[in-house]
């Protein structure tokens, strides 16, 4: 197994190239293929689904992001014979030692469900139940992971820092975004126009980092 996870060293071992051609998006999420396929579609990247070659989604038994990530993109890889690409992405909260970490959507779980409100009322409750001088410091990480058919894999983490808001603010995006303001801004990431969201996002930062490393110059 080889993993690279590159931030702003040079790597040790060189990057493997991503060449032009077909990869599998491993992910049921319609809205992730839409948008990862918009980014990779300049570079002569064909993308599928591994909803439409009918490849199921593995479970996340991983308990960091970069193993949930390379797992998916892995179980891709192997049942298709293609280059697979995978995310895992969720919120760490400083103050709770990092969770919910991978768990950002069991938090939402319910019987009926996902129930975001319900979500980020538990994080602002374990924040709560800390007391009054817990900072309200957190991040949002994305892992982006790479893997090629012979096992090759090649991760990418990216970060977007901010701090957690109460009650929620604004009705874009999904998720956390109403409780989280990233730095430098006044507005919650559900306020924020999306544009910039996708500039500063911890998907997009991974992602400037994937290119940077594997991507062939843009057609
Ligand atoms: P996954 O990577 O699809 O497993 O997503 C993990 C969870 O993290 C999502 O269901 C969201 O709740 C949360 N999350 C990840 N990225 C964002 C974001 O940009 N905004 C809000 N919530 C996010």
């Amino acid at each position: 197994m080889t993993i690279e996870l590159i931030d702003d060293e040079p790597p040790a071992v060189p990057h493997r190239r991503l060449e032009p051609g077909k990869l599998v998006i491993a992910s049921h999420n319609e809205g992730k293929v839409r948008e990862i396929g918009a980014l990779l579609a300049p570079y002569g990247i064909e993308t599928v689904s591994a909803a439409s070659l009918g490849i199921p989604e593995p479970e996340e038994t991983g308990t960091s992001f970069a193993a949930n990530a390379e797992l998916k993109a892995r179980f891709s890889a192997d049942l298709s014979g293609l280059v697979a690409l995978a995310d895992d992405s969720g919120l760490c909260v400083d103050a709770l030692n990092g969770d919910p970490g991978v768990y950002t959507a069991n938090w939402a779980e319910t019987p009926t469900g996902r129930d975001w409100g319900l979500a980020m009322q538990k994080v602002e409750d374990a924040l709560q139940a800390k007391g009054p001088e817990a900072g309200r410091d957190a991040h949002f990480v994305c892992v982006l992971s790479l893997c090629w058919p012979d096992g090759h894999v090649e991760s990418f983490e990216g970060r977007v820092e901010g701090s957690l808001t109460w009650p929620p603010r604004g009705t874009i995006g999904f998720g956390y975004d109403p409780v989280f303001v990233p730095y430098g801004y006044d507005k919650s990431f559900a306020e924020l126009d999306p544009a910039v969201k996708h500039s500063i996002s911890h998907r997009a930062d991974a992602f400037r980092k994937l290119a940077g490393a594997v991507l062939p110059a843009a057609e």
